[in-house]
């Protein structure tokens, strides 16, 4: 059985995107052995991060919010597959939604979910779907997921019934296929920008590791610091290096323009 949490970020608990997102479990259900599991960030007890870095410095078991973090986190890490979802909310995620992704920034640095696959359901009245979509599928690739399908619905257009409906209940059907072969897949190979991703985490984690001890600790008692990529597995040599050679130039760049070229890995 293949399990599934659906992190939400829309207050209304029975709201526009968790009907959705319920369509693609069904269309899941339909297809295997998946079990759904749905959690609002909205309320659980996450507070607003304070900012202080300690999750970077010593651990995110350090955090001194004491709340739902490391219990959600554990939840994540427990399952086979996310589902991001959020209403738009000014052109990007609700705000509960926000302070989640601010409650796990640490994890850009640290990835966690290198095994696991992550889709992103967004509704909306009219405007904003992409923009959202793009705010949300960027900390997941950052978090190591397997990225799928993404799912933005304009849900006014969505009831009215009509072509539009025909055309969303399509891109519906074709998500949750995407994203179910997603988690029955085992290990994949990189894509380039996962080996520019690692390369730059590689170097960032190293250019900080006094002032962020414990980002460059996650790389180091993992052993990635010595390797091209999370797993050698599936990993083409010629790839790595270009990859690699096009983040150091960037980071020289980056390092020279800012003032910072004698913080050199
Ligand atoms: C505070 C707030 C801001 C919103 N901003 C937008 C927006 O920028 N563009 C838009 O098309 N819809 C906007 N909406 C509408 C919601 O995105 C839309 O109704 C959504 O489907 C609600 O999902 P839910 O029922 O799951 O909460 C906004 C709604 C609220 C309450």
């Amino acid at each position: 059985m293949k399990r599934i949490l659906v992190i939400s970020g829309s207050p209304r608990s029975k709201g526009n995107t968790y009907k959705i997102t319920r369509l693609v479990e069904e269309q899941m259900v339909v297809r295997g052995d998946v079990a759904f599991e749905y959690v609002s960030v909205g309320k659980l007890n996450l507070k607003h991060c304070y900012g202080c870095l300690t999750c970077m410095k010593k651990g995110a078991e350090k955090c001194p919010c004491k709340d739902d973090a490391l219990m959600l986190r554990d939840k994540m890490l427990a399952t086979d597959g996310i589902i991001f979802s959020s209403p738009v909310y000014v052109h990007t995620v609700s705000a509960v939604m926000k302070n989640f992704y601010d409650r796990f920034a640490y994890m850009c640095h640290q990835p966690h979910f290198r095994d696991k696959a992550a889709m992103f359901i967004v509704t909306t009245e009219l405007t904003g779907g992409r923009e959202t979509l793009e705010y949300m599928r960027f900390p997941a690739f950052t978090w190591g997921f397997k990225m799928c399908a993404s799912l933005d619905v304009v849900y006014p257009g969505f009831m009215k019934g009509g072509k539009y409906r025909e055309v969303m209940l399509n891109r519906i059907s074709r998500a949750a296929r995407d994203f179910y072969a997603a988690l029955q897949a085992g290990d994949r190979k990189p894509l380039f920008r996962e080996l520019m991703f690692f390369n730059l985490m590689k170097t960032k984690v190293t250019v900080h590791k006094e002032f962020l001890p414990e980002d460059y600790n996650y790389w180091k008692r993992r052993e990635w610091l010595k390797r091209d990529f999370y797993t050698e597995n599936n990993v083409s040599r010629f790839k790595s290096a270009i990859a690699k050679t096009m983040v150091d130039l960037k980071v020289k760049k980056m390092l020279k323009s800012t003032g910072l070229k004698d913080l050199q890995p």
